[in-house]
């Protein structure tokens, strides 16, 4: 997909409207994977229909798990059970998503048979070591390519056990990857965590039936327990709405309504640096969808001023700083972001991409290793490479609407990984934004 969409985002506004945008990402992914593995029929509402979601379900049909769309965004997915996976016939393509891969590694490694799982180009750089040393200690095997990077090969018929381990960085995604393994272990598999992160796996196993104690920052399993289906409602990606939060923050005269966002403390952590920069965002009608706190979110236009982000907040927002460094190049004064070089292996090096981007449209940024200084105040147009990177991309597009002349991003079609019609959805808020293949 890399070299795709080129898109061009003019000077406009005010956002107004009330939207909802497409489901979780990090849900989706658990869902399907949950509902695949339990005794019975799940259905799954609100699933999001992106890229990254769609490959996690294709992975599991091609296991032999049957995955049927009633309709739109809707999944029932005919669960096999904890054993009843077969081995996909070729690799495994996990496309875009990290999600995808690292949590497959875990749950494959206790399988019988051997899977391959293959990724983008994005992908096939992001650090896999982080998963394959600790499923390791559980006694899993797991090749990789020189440096720990993708391809996967990961060899099943391999008895797991339980283990204590300390993450060495925050990681959702690291800490999901060992309670999947832990399903299939003997024993009891425990995480710490440095700093809590994003919770669904956790919460998501408990709905599913397997007993399961967690707390901030730690979570305990024992192999041998089944999974019952459930039905699973996917509330809206905070991580999309927070495009619309800084784009309805940043453009004077928005107002903007954004209905049932998921409000996990693990995921917000920009409500509360836009806040502290000076942002008018409300929760309303706060209330439970499918066992996930969520509300309608009410953003106004206000007035920002940069601050020193609290690294306490930096795994809480860590998908939400592309759009963080817009909202502080359009604030008063100076941002500081530190302890966030988790941001160098994601998608993409967000670090240099937004700074690079943004550097080009006139903004004064200076990278630091582990985040960035950036000077609040005008900035024009130019042309910006999101190099693929869906988060990067968007974040640009919403800096289009304060410059002054047109702001051409390259590299966009990848958005469709976490959000399908986000074109579509942001013109009918006020947003200008034109493409062209
Ligand atoms: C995710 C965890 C985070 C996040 C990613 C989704 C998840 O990654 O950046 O978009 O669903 O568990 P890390 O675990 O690498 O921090």
């Amino acid at each position: 997909m890399s070299g795709g969409d080129v898109w061009t985002s003019l000077r406009a506004g005010p956002l107004q409207g009330d939207v909802r945008v497409p489901g979780d990402k990090s849900i989706s992914h658990r869902a399907v994977m949950f509902a695949s593995l339990a005794d019975g029929i799940s259905s799954i509402s609100g699933f999001l229909e992106g890229e990254d979601t769609r490959a996690t379900a294709r992975a599991f049909a091609a296991m032999g798990v049957r995955v049927e769309q009633p309709s739109a965004s809707e999944r029932r997915v005919h669960g096999v059970g904890l054993h009843g996976l077969a081995a996909a016939a070729g690799a495994i393509d996990c496309g875009n998503a990290g999600t995808g891969m690292r949590l497959l590694a875990g749950l494959l490694a206790g399988q019988s048979f051997d899977s391959r799982l293959i990724g983008d180009e994005s992908l096939s750089r992001r650090p896999m070591r982080r998963v394959i040393e600790p499923l390791g200690r559980m006694g899993a095997l797991i090749e990789a390519e020189e440096g720990g990077l993708p391809p996967l090969r990961i060899h099943g018929g391999r008895r797991l056990r339980g283990i204590d381990y300390a993450l060495p960085v925050a990681s959702a995604q690291v800490k999901s990857a060992l309670l999947l393994a832990g399903l299939y272990a003997e024993g009891e598999t425990t995480v710490v965590e440095p700093h809590p992160t994003r919770d669904y796996t956790e919460r998501m196993l408990a709905a599913f039936g397997w007993p399961i104690r967690f707390s901030e920052g730690r979570a305990s399993l024992s192999g041998g327990h089944s999974l019952r289906a459930a039905d699973v409602v996917v509330p809206a990606d905070f991580s999309s709405a927070a495009f619309f939060l800084v784009a309805a923050s940043i453009v004077p005269g928005s107002d903007l309504l954004l209905r049932e966002v998921g409000i996990n403390p693990r995921r917000t952590g920009l409500l509360e640096a836009l806040r502290l920069m000076g942002a008018d965002i409300v929760q309303e009608n706060r209330r439970e969808l499918g066992g996930e706190a969520v509300a309608d979110l009410r953003v106004r236009h206000a007035r920002l001023r940069g601050i020193a982000v609290p690294e306490a907040l930096v795994p809480d927002m860590i998908d939400e700083f592309p759009a963080l460094f817009v909202a502080a190049a359009a604030a008063e004064g100076e941002t500081r972001i530190t302890g966030a070089a988790e941001l160098r292996v994601k998608e993409s090096d967000r670090i240099a991409v937004m700074a690079r981007g943004l550097r080009t449209l006139g903004a004064a940024i200076t990278e630091t290793p582990d985040g960035a200084v950036i000077q609040g105040g005008r900035f024009g147009a130019g042309e910006v490479d999101s190099v693929g990177d869906h988060r990067c991309a968007m974040s640009f597009a919403v800096a289009g609407l304060l410059a002054d002349g047109a702001v051409r991003i390259r590299d966009c079609a990848n958005v469709a990984t976490s959000f399908p019609g986000f074109v579509e959805l942001a013109n009918g808020c006020g947003f200008a934004l034109g493409t062209a293949a």
